[in-house]
């Protein structure tokens, strides 16, 4: 049954660096709403997408280490593309939880597109991994892809979710190199590489330059994410009856304050701040 394994209600940790793996936390809720949630958003190092690859790697294993011990979930969601571009593989060798990961829908946006031409909308992070150029190489050899690393519309996106306004002309510098015309054709997809940017779809779909599809990874991964609970046989860690989803951040109070309103409204109702590896 959704969101059960072996007959108990399971533990699903929901990781990323800010709130942009709240797009994938709301998506996981909808398809198992019976799992008990805890999301954890590292926003002390807020954004992933500026960090090195190996102080990435090694934070990623140092908070994972004691959150795996502390809270024993049945199985942890890398809600974030920068993340799981660069620590899937390292995470997977070192602990026996089942890790799911989000990487950019290049295989989808190869399929879907008719022009040929797609864009991959990611954190700088992302765009450099040869995870994602080998994504390329796999499945979209016959399209031409343009990859756009996005230096602050991850921080656009938190913006958005504290309630600020956000400047239209900044959203548009973000997103144009985006756009592409070669001849009489167009993009006509873009893949969101990062977790954060679905948040914005509506804002950047007023300012587009010509209509695209979005492509979101949310529900792929949620499909994901109940496949692998489901496969696992012993039972789950999560508290029956209805415990209250819990966020932990490492960042600063004042940051998560702005957005509370948001977090109850997707069923999250006990906040609080843990350094976790101090
Ligand atoms: N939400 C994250 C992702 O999917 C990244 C934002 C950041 O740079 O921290 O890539």
């Amino acid at each position: 049954m959704a969101g059960q394994t072996g007959g108990t209600a399971a533990k699903i940790l929901v990781f990323d660096s800010g709130l942009g793996g709240l797009t994938i936390y709301r998506e996981l809720v909808r398809r198992m709403p019976e799992a008990e949630y805890l999301y954890v958003a590292d926003n002390a190092v807020f954004p992933y997408g500026n960090l090195a690859d190996d102080e990435l790697v090694t934070r990623l294993l140092a908070l994972f280490d004691i959150l795996i011990e502390r809270e024993q979930p049945d199985i942890c969601v890398i809600a974030c593309n920068t993340a799981s571009t660069i620590a899937l593989a390292p995470l997977r060798d070192h602990f026996a939880v089942p890790f799911v990961g989000v990487v950019p829908a290049i295989k989808m946006a190869a399929e879907q597109t008719k022009t040929g031409l797609f864009s991959v909308l990611a954190t700088p992070g992302t765009v450099k991994r040869d995870y994602t150029r080998d994504l390329i190489a796999r499945y979209a050899a016959d399209c031409e892809v343009t990859l756009v690393g996005a230096t602050d519309l991850a921080d656009l996106a938190e913006q958005f979710m504290r309630g600020e306004k956000v400047d239209p002309g900044k959203l548009l510098h973000e997103i144009a190199p985006a756009f592409v015309e070669k001849g009489a054709r167009r993009t006509d997809i873009v893949a969101l590489g990062c977790t954060h940017y679905p948040l914005l779809t509506d804002l950047m779909r007023n300012i587009a330059p010509w209509p695209v599809n979005w492509i979101d990874t949310a529900p792929a991964i949620a499909r994901q994410t109940q496949k692998v609970l489901s496969g696992l046989a012993q039972g789950g860690h999560g508290a029956s009856g209805g415990a209250a989803n819990r966020l932990i951040h490492t960042g600063q109070n004042a940051t998560i304050a702005k957005v509370e309103a948001f977090l109850r409204k997707v069923g999250i109702t006990a906040i609080y701040r843990d350094e976790i590896i101090g």
